[in-house]
């Protein structure tokens, strides 16, 4: 059949994409899929490529969003406390930098309540993570942060703390008095603090500063241990393996664990919590690809990661506790903040590993093969030099206060 487009083109349109009708010389209309004279294939194909190449870079601006500042809202949570400030402002002041401190999946489970010089914290319990923390340990652990941070900046402008544990309440109460303003060293870290999750550079912590690091004051029924040696490291590293491949090999974590990720910056300003790729030292990629890649990730994969990122690190530290009860957990997150901050102004970056303490199996056997006795393994993370990461994001102050 003679294919050629009659001479005739009255019945022609010019969209090449649409099929237009042509006379065969028997009188009979039919469709044809051709292109008129003026649009070749060639340059219907370089339109094409023109339109999705277009298209596909419009997207990626719109991921990348070059024209939001990403950096501003992180530098202005953490911008420097005003002393000067006085009644309500001041608390407002010491509870925003109490919100800088860490939490499990930057969450920020906390809520604060304010009446003259009393403080009160309080778990915000639609901010669980009730896969990977059911019992709400790390959850307590991360108020106990957010209480270290608060007393340390109190103290800074003369107030004295004055803490009662959770007991058969929900609440930390932080009462505080007045009295002359600390020098503390500490407290000029907080707004540097990190979980620097980047490989470290491998050199070691020398001794006079592990000793200073070590010789940081914990809290009642509290220890600290250290893993510095070549063969302690490669042991740990076993159970955060172990950890590693029971977490990734778990539907609800991993569920859990994507539904806190913001893949991009668009999604982590929007929500301003969460585990922002940008200050993980990963791709920003739209939310879509990010779940399949992680969903079809290997859990081998997550254990070489983090086995190349304890190898590259000085050593490891753990923190654990005589006994299990939420003020156990306030008093370990507190030591852990008043680690971090002391690594952090001796320029020491340091990172989580969690999953020997997370997986209960695991946990177990952590316990009884490093011998923590009658204490419990809470917390573990690896130390060592690297560059700073970007600083991760807050909601703001007012969203987590209410006031009388
Ligand atoms: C109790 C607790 C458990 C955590 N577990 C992990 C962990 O296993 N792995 C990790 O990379 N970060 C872990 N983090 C770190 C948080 O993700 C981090 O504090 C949060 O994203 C805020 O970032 P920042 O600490 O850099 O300010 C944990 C934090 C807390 C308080």
């Amino acid at each position: 059949m003679d294919r050629s487009i009659p001479g005739d083109n009255s019945n022609y349109i010019s969209q090449p994409w649409i099929d237009f009708p042509i006379r065969e010389s028997n009188g009979i209309e039919m469709k044809k899929n051709s292109l008129p004279e003026h649009l070749t294939r060639t340059r219907f194909i370089k339109t094409a490529g023109a339109v999705i190449g277009g298209a596909a870079g419009a997207y990626v601006l719109y991921e990348l969003a070059p024209w939001l500042n990403g950096s501003a809202p992180a530098a202005k949570v953490r911008m420097p406390l005003q002393v000067r400030a006085k009644g309500d402002p001041l608390m407002r002041e010491l509870i925003r930098f109490a919100t800088l401190a860490a939490s499990g999946h930057n969450a920020q489970p906390w809520i604060f309540s304010v009446a003259n010089h009393v403080i009160q914290i309080q778990p915000d319990r639609s901010r669980r993570l009730p896969a990977v923390d059911p019992h709400d340990r790390e959850l307590w652990i991360s108020l106990g942060c957010a209480l270290e941070n608060l007393c340390i900046a109190a103290r800074k402008v003369g107030l004295d703390p004055e803490i009662t544990y959770p007991k058969a309440s929900d609440v930390i109460t932080v009462s505080l008095i007045p009295r002359k303003p600390e020098e503390g060293k500490l407290f000029s870290s907080i707004p540097f603090r990190q979980n620097t999750r980047f490989e470290y550079d491998g050199s070691r912590v020398g001794a006079a500063d592990m000793r200073h690091l070590l010789s940081t004051p914990l809290e009642e029924g509290i220890s600290l241990r250290a893993f510095e040696s070549h063969s302690d490291i490669e042991k740990v590293l076993e159970f955060v393996s172990v950890g590693n491949l029971s977490q990734f090999e778990d539907k609800p974590f991993l569920d859990e664990l994507t539904r806190w990720i913001r893949f991009d910056k668009r999604e982590a300003l929007a929500s301003m919590d969460g585990l922002y790729s940008g200050c993980m030292g990963s791709l920003q990629v739209p939310r879509w690809i990010g779940q399949k890649v992680l969903g079809n990730m290997a859990p081998n994969q997550q254990v070489d990661m983090d086995a190349t990122k304890l190898r590259s690190s000085s050593g490891a530290l753990a923190i654990a506790s005589t006994s299990e009860d939420k003020a156990s957990w306030v008093r370990t997150g507190q030591v852990y903040e008043r680690l971090a901050l002391k690594m952090t102004s001796m320029n020491i970056k340091s990172a989580f590993l969690n999953q020997p303490n997370e997986v209960p199996e695991v946990r177990g056997h952590f316990r009884s093969a490093f011998g923590f006795g009658k204490t419990l393994p809470q917390l573990l993370l690896r130390f060592g030099y690297a560059d700073a990461m970007p600083s991760s994001y807050r909601r703001s102050v007012d969203d987590v206060i209410l006031w009388p």
